[in-house]
């Protein structure tokens, strides 16, 4: 039986700052954050969006009646959830009214966690055929302002329906992942924004990469000339530039040119988004399907996750006939057109502007916030959200 990725949503909050401007602001050449970081665009969540709200908004665009109905499984990977105890999952359920009998949970692994919750739906669907899941992954990145993570902030969500005979990619059964407890980037529980150590991140991430390549090289015997593409976690679109490039000598001059081509395309979403963490592989996926119009069915797409801390894995799909049909481009073509550009002094406003924490109620205005869902408050300790299509 084949299982794998049925459709796939994505959103993005309505804002966003331009890299050459945020690199004027920090005094840094503006080429370094567009080629040195490979970011041109950063997505600033407002405070109506959070990543609750991302992810139902990135839901709402792909289920229709018979996915809330079969949905009986909603998995809500994050690194950036909103309660210690209940599960960001459980406010989606209800946001987009699915059928009441089914399993609600988060996890977590960092940028891992979409990627541990598409396997453990890999593994209900193969003892229930019939149940389709929804997968969400959903984050916003904070590292601060002035900070050296700067740069590669971003919010975003996707959502996955996974089920049998999906009609975008069948995900094989091979893969190759890998532990070790390492201390290259962290967020602990009394802080907003993240900790990294940087540099040492980028070398874990390299080194995640080769170790797992290595281990699924041997597991298949597949090698360079049976990917189509290889779609990377990009915490910033360098960062899988880099990846790729240790391994694409071992390929003929053919298979360089076509996945250097490929990885450029499966990168763009991501370059005007900024990292979305969780959800930022499968970001780099859809760059890939909607913007690659040639792109053949029965090709093998290679994905490379890789969560901090650290957790990484190489697996792989085949893309579906007719998957291009079962798309959303005209979608994200207007999601992206319609985006509003803010200045670095707004996006700095936006950035230190958040919710209360001493118990205090607030309201707040979510008419300029053109999203469907959104966070209207917070009351007596609890999130206030608003479904406008209700
Ligand atoms: P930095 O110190 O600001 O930058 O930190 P840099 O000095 O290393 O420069 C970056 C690149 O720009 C360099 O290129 C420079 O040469 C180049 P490289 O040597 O790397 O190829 N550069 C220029 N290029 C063109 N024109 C210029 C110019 N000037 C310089 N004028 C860093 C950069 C990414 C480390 C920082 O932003 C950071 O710490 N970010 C957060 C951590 C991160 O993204 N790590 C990635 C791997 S870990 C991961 O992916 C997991 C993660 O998503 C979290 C999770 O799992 O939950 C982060």
């Amino acid at each position: 039986m084949k299982i794998g990725i049925d459709k796939i949503g994505f959103h993005t909050p309505h804002l966003y700052v331009d890299m050459n401007n945020l690199a004027v602001a920090r005094n840094v050449e503006p080429e370094k954050f567009t080629i040195g970081i490979g970011q041109e665009k950063m997505a600033v969540p407002p405070i109506t969006q959070d990543p609750v709200t991302l992810a139902a908004n990135a839901a709402l665009e792909i289920l229709d009646e018979e996915d809330k109905e079969k949905i009986d499984f909603v998995i809500f990977g994050t690194e950036s959830g909103i309660d210690h105890s209940k599960s960001a999952g459980v406010y989606v359920h209800h946001l987009l009214g699915l059928d009441s009998h089914a399993r609600t949970i988060e996890v977590k692994q960092a940028c891992y966690g979409a990627t541990a919750a598409i396997q453990m739906a890999k593994g209900h669907i193969a003892l229930n055929p019939k149940s389709r899941v929804l997968v969400l992954g959903s984050d916003i990145a904070r590292y601060g302002l002035n900070t050296s993570g700067e740069a590669t902030q971003g919010a975003g969500a996707v959502a996955l329906v996974i089920s049998a005979d999906p009609k975008i990619m069948a995900l094989e059964d091979q893969s190759a992942y890998l532990t070790a407890d390492i201390m290259d980037f962290w967020r602990p529980i009394y802080s907003d924004k993240a900790f990294v150590d940087g540099k040492f991140s980028n070398e874990q991430y390299i080194l995640f990469f080769s170790k797992v390549w290595e281990a699924y090289k041997e597991k298949t015997d597949h090698g360079l000339k049976d990917f189509e593409a290889i779609c990377y976690h990009l915490p910033y679109t360098k960062m899988g530039m880099k990846a790729l490039k240790t391994i694409l000598d071992e390929g003929t001059e053919e298979d360089k040119e076509r996945l250097s081509a490929n990885y450029k395309i499966s990168a763009d979403y991501n370059r005007n988004v900024g990292n979305i963490y969780t959800g930022s592989l499968y970001l780099s996926l859809l760059s890939l399907l909607e913007q690659k119009e040639d792109l053949e069915a029965g090709s093998r797409i290679g994905l490379y996750s890789y969560g901090s801390g650290a957790v990484g894995e190489f697996f792989t799909g085949i893309l579906q006939p007719h998957y291009r049909e079962y798309l959303h481009v005209e979608q994200h073509t207007k999601l992206f057109s319609s985006r509003t550009e803010v200045t670095v002094p707004e996006y700095e406003e936006i950035f230190e502007k958040t919710l209360p924490i001493d118990g205090s109620s607030l309201e707040l205005d979510i008419e300029k916030d053109p999203a469907n869902i959104c966070l209207a408050g917070i009351k007596d300790n609890m999130r206030q959200y608003v479904n406008k299509l209700r």
